[in-house]
């Protein structure tokens, strides 16, 4: 029944979209015409090799441990699992049949080879905006891989999203072709930061919510979006991270090394920083931090609705003592030698969990799943040998979790919501998955 109402909706939404959006569908934006780099071969597959990792392909493209960019690696989301495909030059399996042209047509306008139409969960929604010398240059690099033969599995996606014709609505509604349109009233700094933080660096395919059909607000929206057990925090909100307000360097030093005098990075972007922004220069790491903290914070309204639907239980200053009191005490036992007594953490080694908008944020799930699963920042050349966090999940219970970092979340300063032991427990099984 859920799935009959489910398709009638995206129908009916579809249809809306259609009119809405009729006439850009069918076109295809064929306006660059790839005027090629005057660069000599070992060049251009160099500076290939640079984007590439600039867009993180590899990371999509490549099961652990097993041959680069073959593909196969499973993305879990809302609408199934996606298994990535082999972008080798192996013909049979890979990409080696396409031309330029074809593997630029994938970026820019989202079609394989062949004009089918390819899931958004390829993230070139914000890869519409790479130039075709850029793309071209990627092209002569993953043309340059040696070929693996690697047949490519299908998704396994629930109905109706394993509906591939219906891709045609969705980006109707969703989806143009665009190219980046440099700002001529901002820097050459600002303009380069722009295209990488929008384009092949896709902050915002995590860093933005997305809607039922898996569309966000746009590439420059940078608002906090929920992931698969985790949640990639709003990074221009008063009430989450505002990076406007972060010394640059500590900006610059979380990206190159995974860590900075009061954060590290974590799961989906620990591999970001692994496998995309420590490669980048320091030339385009400084734009993309010029362009990130000149996007204007917003100052988040103090009840919203969101705030109210994540206030969690109202405590009376008795209970909360005691929560406090219990709290505490785990604290000192299973925390406080690497966060340290006021938990001021050591800096690049041990995160701060005073003032951490990581521990504040009213979506409490990254924490949670820390002390639940543990964790490590990324192996990085600036920090290649990280301290890593113990999983918790079989020396405390539910109630000890929601116990301690409530505490945590209420220590030394630190203002947010208590955290239930249901509110653990749900995460327990997701991390258990
Ligand atoms: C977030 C994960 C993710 C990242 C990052 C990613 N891809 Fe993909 N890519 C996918 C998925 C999933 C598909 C399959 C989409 C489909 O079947 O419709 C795909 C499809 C493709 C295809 C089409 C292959 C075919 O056989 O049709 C190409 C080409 C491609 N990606 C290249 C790249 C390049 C180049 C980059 C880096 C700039 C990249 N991808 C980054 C997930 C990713
Ligand atoms: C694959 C999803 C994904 C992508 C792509 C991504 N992020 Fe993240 N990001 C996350 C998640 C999840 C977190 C929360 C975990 C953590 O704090 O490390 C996060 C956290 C952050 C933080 C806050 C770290 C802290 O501890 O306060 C910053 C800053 C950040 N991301 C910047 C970026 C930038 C800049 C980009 C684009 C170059 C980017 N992210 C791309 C998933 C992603
Ligand atoms: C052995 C040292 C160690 C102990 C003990 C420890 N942690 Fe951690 N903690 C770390 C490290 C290292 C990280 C960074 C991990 C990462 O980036 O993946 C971290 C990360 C965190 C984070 C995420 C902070 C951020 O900025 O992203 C939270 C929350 C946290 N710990 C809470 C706790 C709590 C609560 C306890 C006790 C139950 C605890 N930790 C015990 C070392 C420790």
């Amino acid at each position: 029944m859920k799935k009959i109402i489910l398709s009638v909706l995206l129908f009916l939404l579809a249809g809306a979209a259609a009119v809405a959006g009729f006439g850009y569908y069918l076109v295809d934006d064929k306006s660059a015409t790839g005027i090629s780099d005057k660069l000599s071969a070992s060049d251009q597959i160099s500076k290939g090799a640079y984007l590439v990792k600039a867009g993180n392909c590899m990371g999509c493209h490549t099961v652990k441990g097993e041959a680069a960019f073959a593909g196969g690696r499973l993305l879990q989301t809302e609408f199934g699992h996606f298994k990535t495909p082999n972008i080798t030059p192996d013909v049979k399996t890979g990409i080696g049949s396409w031309t330029a042209e074809d593997f630029w047509q994938a970026l820019h306008n989202g079609k394989s080879r062949g004009g089918r139409m390819l899931y958004p969960s390829f993230p070139y929604t914000n890869y519409t905006q790479v130039s075709r010398n850029d793309a071209d240059a990627m092209y002569a690099y993953l043309m340059s891989l040696p070929k693996v033969e690697k047949a490519n599995q299908p998704h396994e996606l629930r109905f109706p999203y394993d509906q591939r014709a219906l891709l045609a609505f969705w980006r109707a509604a969703y989806f143009r072709p665009t190219s980046y349109q440099e700002d001529k009233s901002k820097s050459v700094e600002w303009n380069r930061g722009a295209y990488l933080v929008n384009g092949l660096g896709h902050c915002s395919a995590c860093h933005s919510s997305r809607n039922g059909l898996g569309a966000n607000a746009g590439v420059s929206d940078l608002s906090g979006g929920e992931l698969t057990g985790w949640y990639a925090p709003a990074l221009t909100n008063s009430k989450e991270v505002s990076l406007a307000k972060w010394p640059a360097q500590e900006l610059v030093a979380l990206l190159k090394s995974g860590v900075n005098q009061h954060t590290a990075v974590s799961g989906p972007m620990a591999e970001v920083v692994a496998g995309s922004t420590q490669h980048l220069s320091d030339a385009d790491i400084n734009s993309m931090v010029a362009y990130l903290q000149a996007i204007p914070t917003v100052q988040a309204a103090e009840k919203d609705m969101f705030d109210q639907a994540m206030a969690g239980p109202e405590l009376s200053a008795e209970n909360m003592g005691s929560v406090m009191k219990q709290g505490a005490a785990l604290y000192k036992t299973h925390c406080m030698d690497c966060h340290g007594a006021q938990g001021e953490g050591v800096a690049n080694v041990y995160p701060a969990l005073r003032s951490t908008p990581a521990l504040l944020g009213q979506v409490v799930s990254n924490p949670v799943r820390m002390v639940l699963s543990g964790g490590f920042p990324p192996v990085t050349s600036a920090n290649p040998r990280p301290y890593g966090m113990p999983p918790f999940a079989h020396t405390l219970n539910d109630s000890e979790v929601a116990l301690v970092l409530s505490y945590t979340r209420n220590a030394w300063g630190n203002k947010a919501a208590v955290l239930t032991s249901a509110e653990v427990n749900r995460y327990r099984t997701a991390v258990n998955d």
